[in-house]
């Protein structure tokens, strides 16, 4: 069984703040998921207190973005945004760019003394105005019941850009864990066929040879492996699981969510489209088409497809 330790992987990939290679890689995000956010946001104004968790936030791309759009809601609502990560050079980055924002620490404190033998998480608070951002550091290989109540019940719960291609053995729990503590929308997405297109190649050829290498017998569809120099100095290496649109929904009904709507978020690798906001629109409007016109086999011409989920009250 081989293991990875994914956060130390990340944490070269932000190490450098705003000048990290991850940051200046993808500086922006995806036009189609600001369409996407905007629209969740909407639907939750009318309501006094929103609460909204980014899962696997990273250096808080889509924070940034959020803060923006929530600090425009009229009658200054109270809101609270929960940053999740296991890379704490990325959340680091976070509360940096919070407190350069004018946010000031509120709290910071640590779940259980025993922190630094990795069983705790560490929590810091920040406020600004009528806004909250929890920042909170876990750990890969975390029992996922834990952080029931720790996140405790959330309006909306995005898990974007591949976080959940990440998790290889108990995706199901992570799922499970969304529909638990969300009351109204999860919003995910995922790699698809035009990511890694070389290395899915590769393990195709070596699952079909797979008596061959008998220690990757755990590989199973759409799963495989990373390895790429990042910059001069570093290179950083992974598990990840590449998705069809068959095997998104099957793993979202799984875990009990039935009300899904699925489409494509980019047409091409995601970089470009991030640093370019022309071409971010263009691929933003043909993604829409191909959502609409392509049979589901074809999602697999998408670099990242997506899925919203509306939770519903039982
Ligand atoms: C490609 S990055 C996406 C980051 C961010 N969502 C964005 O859109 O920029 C994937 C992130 O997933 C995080 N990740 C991987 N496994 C995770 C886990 N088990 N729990 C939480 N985050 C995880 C990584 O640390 C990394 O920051």
């Amino acid at each position: 069984m081989f293991v990875f330790n994914t956060a130390k992987q990340y944490n070269k990939y932000y190490t450098g703040e705003e000048k990290s290679t991850y940051s200046l890689k993808f500086p922006n995000i995806i036009f189609q998921n600001k369409v996407i956010l905007s629209k969740l946001l909407k639907n939750l104004r009318k309501q006094d207190k929103i609460k909204i968790l980014d899962f696997g936030c990273g250096n808080g791309r889509h924070l940034y973005f959020l803060l923006k759009k929530v600090q425009k809601l009229q009658n200054k609502k109270a809101v609270e945004i929960i940053c999740y990560e296991i890379s704490v050079t990325g959340l680091k980055t976070c509360q940096s760019i919070l407190i350069k924002n004018n946010f000031k620490i509120i709290s910071n404190q640590k779940t259980s003394d025993t922190y630094k033998t990795k069983k705790g998480y560490c929590l810091t608070k920040l406020k600004k105005g009528n806004i909250v951002v929890k920042l909170i550091h876990g750990y890969e290989y975390d029992n996922v019941r834990n952080l029931t109540n720790l996140i405790g019940k959330v309006d909306i719960t995005l898990c974007l850009f591949g976080v959940l291609s990440h998790i290889h053995k108990n995706r199901k729990d992570y799922l499970l864990l969304f529909k638990n503590i969300t009351t109204q929308y999860i919003f995910i997405s995922v790699p698809s066929g035009n990511t890694y297109k070389e290395e899915q190649i590769c393990y195709k050829v070596i699952r079909n040879q797979q008596e061959l290498y008998p220690g990757i017998e755990v590989l199973k569809e759409g799963d495989i492996f990373v390895c790429k120099n990042i910059n001069d100095k570093n290179r950083v290496s992974y598990y990840y699981h590449i998705y069809t649109k068959e095997r998104l929904k099957k793993e979202l009904e799984e875990a009990g969510l039935l009300n899904n709507e699925i489409g494509i978020i980019c047409t091409k690798k995601l970089a470009p489209l991030t640093r370019n906001q022309i071409l971010g629109i263009y691929d933003y409007i043909k993604a829409k088409i191909y959502s609409k016109i392509l049979p589901d086999k074809c999602f697999d011409k998408a670099g990242f497809i997506y899925s919203v989920s509306k939770v519903s009250k039982t």
